[in-house]
C-alpha cells in the first residue's frame, strides 16, 4: 500500500490520454518534448526505466534499449500502455509508487521521467529512490514544470498572481500540482547524487493564439531553435534536463534481477503468478503481464 504520508496523485481510471492528448490540440507540446528527449537521452542502452510512463505516450522513443521498464502507479494507465506498445518481452510493465520503487539497486542504466515530478510532494525522496536504481554514470532525463516562466513573471508583475516566480520554493497551485524553480530542482538533483549536464527550455510557444495561427511544424522548428537557450536561463513552462548519476554506488547490477522486496530489499523468486520474498516478508501478483507492487498479497 502507499505510504499515506506521501499522497499520490491518482490517475486510476483517468481519461488522461483522451481528455488531455488525443485530439486536444497538443501536437506542438508532444513534438517539442520528443525533440528535447532525442537531444538528451543516449539512443541505446541495456535497461531503461520510464517512471510515471502513463499510457506510454513517450515510451516509443526508447526503441534503442534492450529492455524498457514501463512504471506507473495507475494500473489503468499501464493497461493502456500495454495496448499501445504491445506485450513484447522487451517491455516490463510495473505498477508501483516512485516513493517505494521495487527495482534492485543499480539495475538500470538510464531513466526518463517527464510530466510526473510536478505531482510529487517530496522531490528529494523521489530523486533518492531514482538514484538508487541507477548504475554509476547512468543518464536520467527529467522534465519539470518551471515556476519561473514568462507567463508567471508577467502575471506576478501585474499583480494577478500572488506567488513569486523567482522565489525558489516549489509552489503548489492546485493540490498535488507543483511548479519548480530551476535552481531548486538542480540543488535537489545534486543532493540526491546527480549532476545536471544539460538543460533545455521547452514549449516557449505554448500560446493559444500561436498554436491556432502557426503550422505545428514551424512551431516545433522554432522550439528546437529556442531549446538550447535553457543553458543560460530557462523561462519556458517546461524544462528538460540531462542528469548523470554520480559516485560509485550502488554498483551496476544490469545483469542481475530487476526486482527487490519492498519490505526488506532482498531478492524475490517467482512462484506461479507471484513474486515472493526469499525471506518470507511479502508476495506480489503478476497479472496479465503486469507486475503489481501497489499492494502486497496476503502472505
Ligand atoms: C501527467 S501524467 C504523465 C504521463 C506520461 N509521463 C506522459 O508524459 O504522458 C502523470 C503520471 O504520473 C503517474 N504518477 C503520479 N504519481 C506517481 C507516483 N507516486 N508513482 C508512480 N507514478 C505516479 C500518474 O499515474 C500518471 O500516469
Ligand atoms: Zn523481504
Amino acid at each position: 500500500m502507499n505510504d499515506t504520508s506521501r499522497p499520490v496523485c491518482d490517475y486510476e481510471g483517468s481519461g488522461y490520454r483522451t481528455d488531455f492528448w488525443e485530439g486536444q490540440g497538443r501536437e506542438y507540446e508532444d513534438l517539442a518534448e520528443r525533440a528535447a528527449l532525442r537531444r538528451l537521452l543516449p539512443p541505446a542502452g541495456r535497461r531503461i526505466v520510464h517512471l510515471g510512463a502513463g499510457f506510454g505516450r513517450m515510451t516509443n522513443e526508447l526503441g534503442g534499449y534492450d529492455q524498457v521498464i514501463v512504471l506507473d502507479y495507475s494500473r489503468t494507465m499501464l493497461r493502456e500502455a500495454q495496448a499501445l506498445l504491445g506485450t513484447d518481452d522487451r517491455y516490463v510493465y510495473v505498477a508501483a509508487d516512485i516513493f517505494h520503487l521495487p527495482l534492485a539497486d543499480g539495475s538500470c542504466d538510464a531513466a526518463l521521467m517527464e510530466r510526473v515530478i510536478h505531482h510529487l510532494a517530496d522531490v528529494p525522496a523521489a530523486l533518492r529512490q531514482i538514484r538508487a536504481v541507477l548504475a554509476p554514470g547512468a543518464p536520467f532525463v527529467l522534465e519539470y514544470a518551471n515556476k519561473r516562466n514568462l507567463k508567471a513573471i508577467v502575471r506576478h508583475a501585474l499583480g494577478r498572481q500572488d506567488w513569486d516566480p523567482f522565489d525558489q520554493e516549489p509552489v503548489e497551485f492546485v493540490a498535488l500540482n507543483f511548479d519548480f524553480h530551476p535552481d531548486y530542482m538542480e540543488r535537489c538533483l545534486h543532493e540526491a547524487g546527480f549532476e545536471t549536464e544539460r538543460r533545455l527550455a521547452v514549449s516557449y510557444l505554448r500560446l493559444a493564439l500561436l498554436k491556432q495561427r502557426v503550422p505545428v511544424g514551424l512551431l516545433v522548428a522554432l522550439d528546437r531553435l529556442l531549446q538550447p537557450s535553457g543553458k543560460w536561463g530557462a523561462y519556458s513552462p517546461s524544462v528538460f534536463t540531462l542528469n548523470r548519476a554520480e559516485g560509485d554506488t550502488p554498483p551496476a547490477a544490469l545483469d542481475g534481477p530487476l526486482f527487490k522486496c519492498l519490505t526488506c530489499g532482498g531478492p524475490l523468486r517467482r512462484e506461479d503468478d507471484t513474486l515472493v520474498c526469499a525471506r518470507g516478508c511479502g508476495r506480489w501478483a503478476i497479472r496479465d503481464g503486469l507486475y503489481d507492487f501497489k499492494e502486497a498479497l496476503p502472505v
